[in-house]
């Protein structure tokens, strides 16, 4: 069933097209925000640790169906959030992000940063009715039941990851790393197997996505996930500075 537009297979697939952003000011943030999660690096030097932009799993910042899209994301917020206990903002799922896959700490929630990020989530989604969890965004497979080999995920990915990824995880160049002091710290959602099977299963070798079985995706993951990572420091990194009376 087709329950929104950007999921219908009959409509234009275009979910990002420049030329077509509202005029003016919206549109500048929008793009801005899209900028921002195609270059997180160079544009937020001092919020990012890892050697990874949001575009490393959001694939092409968030276009592509089971690519950790985020259309419809804008429409599924607020929500209950069971790592925090609590009902969350977008902002603090963006945090999130900040904190963990970037090893870094979130811009001020009313940052122009911040805000162009939401914009350009909430251009994505534009058309989703709100408080519905869409599809596209799933990264959910059947996993195998068997516990994963670690030793056959080590043969894969000698084969099929490392001549991207290097062998040494470390990536490099366009290609981002997957354990090591650069890669994202292990309080991510990518450094749980379930998820990241699922990331693999659809979206990797990059070059040849959809080529590995679920057990291979399930195997690499594993193996992925055996190497050591950043930790995540709770040291309060957050800042949201009030904001003068006068900026109203
Ligand atoms: C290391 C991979 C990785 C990077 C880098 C990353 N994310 Fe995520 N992000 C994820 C995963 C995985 C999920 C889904 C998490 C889950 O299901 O627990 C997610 C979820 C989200 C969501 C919620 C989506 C929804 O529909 O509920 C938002 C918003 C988000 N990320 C924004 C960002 C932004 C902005 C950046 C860059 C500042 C970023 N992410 C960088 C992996 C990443
Ligand atoms: C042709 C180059 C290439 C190959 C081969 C490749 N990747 Fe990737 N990988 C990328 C690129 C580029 C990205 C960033 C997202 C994008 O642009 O598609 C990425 C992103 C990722 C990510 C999320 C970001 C991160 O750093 O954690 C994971 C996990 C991943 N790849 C795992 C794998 C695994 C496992 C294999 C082998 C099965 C593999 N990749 C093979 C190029 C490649």
């Amino acid at each position: 069933m087709c329950l929104y537009l950007a999921a219908c297979s009959s409509a234009p697939q275009t979910l990002y097209d420049a030329s077509s952003l509202p005029a003016g000011a919206l549109g500048r943030e929008i793009r801005y925000g899209r900028e921002l999660v195609m270059n997180t690096r160079a544009l937020l030097p001092h919020d990012v640790r890892s050697r990874m932009d949001c575009a490393a799993c959001h694939i092409d910042g968030g276009t592509q169906a089971h690519g950790l899209s985020f259309v419809g994301t804008y429409a599924s917020f607020p929500q209950w959030n069971a790592r925090a206990h609590r009902v969350i903002a977008l902002q603090d799922r963006i945090a999130e992000c900040f904190l963990y896959s970037m090893n870094g700490k979130p811009p001020a929630y009313s940052s122009r940063e911040m805000v162009a990020i939401v914009a350009y989530i909430a251009w994505l989604s534009r058309g989703t009715p709100t408080l519905l969890k869409p599809q596209a965004q799933s990264l959910g497979i059947p996993l195998p039941s068997a516990t994963p080999s670690i030793a056959e995920g080590r043969v894969l990915y000698g084969q099929r990851c490392s001549a991207c990824h290097g062998a040494n995880g470390a990536g490099g160049g366009p290609f981002p790393p997957l354990w090591g002091a650069a890669s994202f710290n292990a309080g991510a959602g990518m450094a749980h197997l379930d998820r990241m099977t699922g990331f693999i299963y659809y979206n990797m070798p990059q070059n040849a996505p959809r080529t590995l079985a679920p057990r291979e995706a399930y195997d690499v993951a594993a193996f992925v996930l055996s190497h050591a990572r950043p930790r995540f420091e709770r040291n309060a990194r957050i800042v949201s500075p009030a904001q003068a009376a006068g900026y109203f």
